[in-house]
């Protein structure tokens, strides 16, 4: 510290010292030394009226004897360590004084000097006693603006994710609304190609329901279920492909016709491949006419060779044709289905699918019937 920064701060300011001893001798030496050097004095003789003189006035160390005849001064230190936290006490003290040194320094008196007085050892302690209470006001200042940037960044933190927090529920709310307008569109898909087969009236929506439930059933993810939900009612999508004339053709297909009626699989799967994110409705769609055993079409796949849904899918679909009227035969009732489909089970139709389908009883439970 330089002669300058001892006796004004940074702003020039005069430093100032509070004295406070009983004899008017003791602070007549300390009140010319400190004056010379340039600090700013104040001086009390002590007694009752010290502590409204402390509080009514502007200092930056305070040097206060021991043993005064009104107040102790141990009772100045805890008044002053209480009121000017950042204020360094220097207690002055006798030669025979010392325990009673010791002691106020452990009541948090920063320094302690022995009469008499030495110019040099006051001058240097009370420089100490600036710089202490300097670096004590530059950490205290240093927290503050650490916890206000600390308030500023949790305050920021709060505002982003509040941002950030509306944006993603703009998103699901836009994602809901793609999602339920994608499947309305399937929907209306649905019911083009039932328009054009008038056999499979109300078939995808029954198909809907029945494969889901079985999907829930054998614990698909939410993923694979919305993918099955597309591929059961857009399972026939490729009908669109094919002549309104074979679909609705009474009498059994010709070869020719029959084969034109086996490529909806695969007209259905190349439509649906053109779409984004419908790859996993497209594969499924095209192997929903696939035999367990191998003996289905377009690709003859065998066994887990075909898409799980695929499998779901091809229960779902004979369980719904074989309970539906047709202007050549009356539908079987479910009893008699669920019989045809433990016969075929292990040969066109998955015999666990079927199990499940059985035992859970998912043709009652999902009210597949219109
Ligand atoms: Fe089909």
């Amino acid at each position: 510290m330089t002669q300058q920064d001892a006796v004004s701060d940074s702003v020039g300011v005069k430093r100032s010292i509070f004295i406070i001893d009983d004899e008017e001798s003791i602070r007549k030496v300390l009140f010319t030394h400190l004056s010379k050097e340039g600090f700013g004095v104040i001086q009390s003789s002590g007694g009752h009226g010290v502590f409204d003189a402390l509080k009514n006035s502007s200092f930056e160390v305070l040097i206060c004897d021991i043993k005064m005849p009104e107040i102790e001064g141990t009772e100045v230190l805890a008044f002053a360590k209480q009121n000017f936290e950042a204020v360094p006490v220097i207690m002055l003290t006798g030669l025979t004084d010392v325990a009673v040194a010791v002691d106020v320094m452990k009541r948090g008196a920063f320094d302690y000097l022995m009469k008499p007085v030495k110019k040099d050892d006051m001058l240097n302690a009370i420089r100490r006693a600036l710089i202490h209470r300097d670096l004590l006001l530059r950490n205290k200042q240093l927290e503050k603006e650490n916890r206000e940037y600390q308030l500023y960044l949790e305050e920021k933190v709060r505002e982003r994710t509040k941002e950030l927090d509306a944006k993603t529920a703009a998103l699901q709310d836009a994602y809901l609304i793609l999602k339920s307008m994608n499947m309305q569109f399937a929907n209306v898909l649905a019911e083009i190609i039932e328009a054009k087969d008038r056999y499979t009236r109300g078939h995808c929506n029954r198909m809907r329901a029945l494969s889901v439930a079985l999907g829930r059933a054998a614990g698909l993810l939410p993923a694979e279920l919305d993918a099955l939900e597309y591929a059961s009612l857009l399972h026939d999508l490729g009908k669109i492909g094919v002549s309104e004339v074979i679909l609705n053709k009474e009498g059994a297909l010709s070869e020719e016709e029959s084969k034109r009626m086996k490529e909806h699989s695969e007209i259905g799967e190349k439509i649906l491949l053109g779409i984004p994110m419908m790859e996993e409705v497209a594969m499924i769609t095209g192997a929903h006419h696939e035999n367990y055993d191998g003996s289905g079409y377009p690709r003859g796949l065998h066994g887990n060779a075909i898409p799980f849904s695929s499998r779901i899918i091809a229960v779902a679909d004979l369980y719904d044709a074989m309970c539906s009227d047709r202007p050549y035969r009356k539908g079987l009732t479910p009893d008699e289905a669920v019989k045809e489909m433990k016969r075929v089970a292990g040969a066109q139709l998955d015999p666990e699918i079927v199990d499940l389908f059985i035992k859970q009883r998912i043709y009652e439970r999902a009210s597949a019937r219109e």
